[in-house]
């Protein structure tokens, strides 16, 4: 008798990852969800106990190497397969490059890109030897648009969109699919969980020539977070992305996303985002 499809979700502590988790088990499939720290696992568990669904809740960093490895084979061992990966956990840093340290910039890497390289290469010997598999990646429109203090966590997504897009076709022929998900803003604990820049804080520092650039960047961002889209309604598309019958590489989660993305997509001289994006800082 063949399995359930078994998922492992990364960062589902709270946010999008806590309702991929929740919806994917939802949609029938057996779900190993993952976080750093099991003893936050409240939110969860009440979320799968109201929608009626058990989910299997496992310790996993994804920046610690030994742990994911062990991850993956404790899941391999226990379900008999990974069938599809979700790489949701992620973090924000709002900094622009000067007032970034390498501590901060190796951070961001760490987290959105080789976190999401390790897992995937763990969880793929076993799709291949299943000949099927999903690896569903969630970066940003900030994979595709680079924007102002965000350098290091779009250089990140960047990154991780050109790892994704590069491994889509030669994994393609065993089976298995690679996707990218990219929301716009989401209302979840990112932006209480992103590094800032350390400006002193409170009102713009006189000596740093940056604040009033990143006082306007934040008005703005505050105001485009009041719009957010809801993080059940963007793990859907995750959901969607994991799930369907169709699979395609690249999704956003909303109408807005689609255009933002399309807008650098389309933009041969640079001058479309830049347009755009300079507006944010005035
Ligand atoms: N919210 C947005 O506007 C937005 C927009 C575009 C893309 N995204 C992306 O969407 C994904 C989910 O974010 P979210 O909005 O749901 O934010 P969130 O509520 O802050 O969730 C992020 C999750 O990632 C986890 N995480 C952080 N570092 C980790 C690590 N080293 N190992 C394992 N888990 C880790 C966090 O767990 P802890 O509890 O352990 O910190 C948390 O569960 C991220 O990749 C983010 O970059 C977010």
């Amino acid at each position: 008798m063949s399995r359930r499809e078994v998922a492992l979700v990364t960062g589902t502590s709270s946010g999008m990852g806590l309702a991929t988790a929740v919806g994917l088990a939802r949609a029938g499939r057996t779900v190993v969800a993952t976080m750093r720290d099991t003893g936050r696992a409240d939110r969860l568990r009440a979320a799968a106990e109201a929608a009626g669904v058990e989910l299997d809740v496992r310790a996993l960093d994804v920046t610690d190497a030994d742990g994911a490895r062990a991850a993956v084979e404790g899941v391999l061992a226990d379900h008999g397969g990974v069938d599809v990966l979700v790489n949701n956990a992620g973090r924000g840093a709002v900094a622009t490059l000067e007032q970034l340290t390498d501590a901060q910039l190796q951070e961001q890497l760490d987290v959105n890109y080789l976190g999401v390289a390790r897992m995937t290469r763990l969880a793929l010997p076993a799709m291949r030897a299943a000949g099927r598999g999903r690896v569903v990646t969630v970066t940003s429109v900030g994979g595709a648009v680079g924007q102002p203090f965000a350098d290091a966590y779009c250089a990140a997504k960047f990154a991780v969109e050109g790892l994704m897009q590069s491994l889509a076709p030669v994994v393609a022929p065993f089976g298995v699919t690679v996707s990218i998900v990219e929301p716009g803003a989401v209302a979840s604990d990112f932006t209480g969980n992103v590094h800032r820049a350390d400006t002193g804080g409170g009102d713009a520092d006189a000596d740093d020539p940056y604040a009033e650039l990143l006082a306007a960047y934040l008005r703005r961002t505050a105001g485009a977070f009041d719009d957010a889209q809801t993080s059940e309604s963007a793990a859907a598309v995750i959901v969607e992305a994991a799930t369907t019958d169709a699979p395609r590489f690249r999704w956003q989660t909303t109408e807005q996303a689609s255009a933002f993305v399309g807008l650098s997509l389309a933009d041969l001289d640079g001058s479309r985002v830049l347009g755009a994006t300079s507006t944010w800082l005035t």
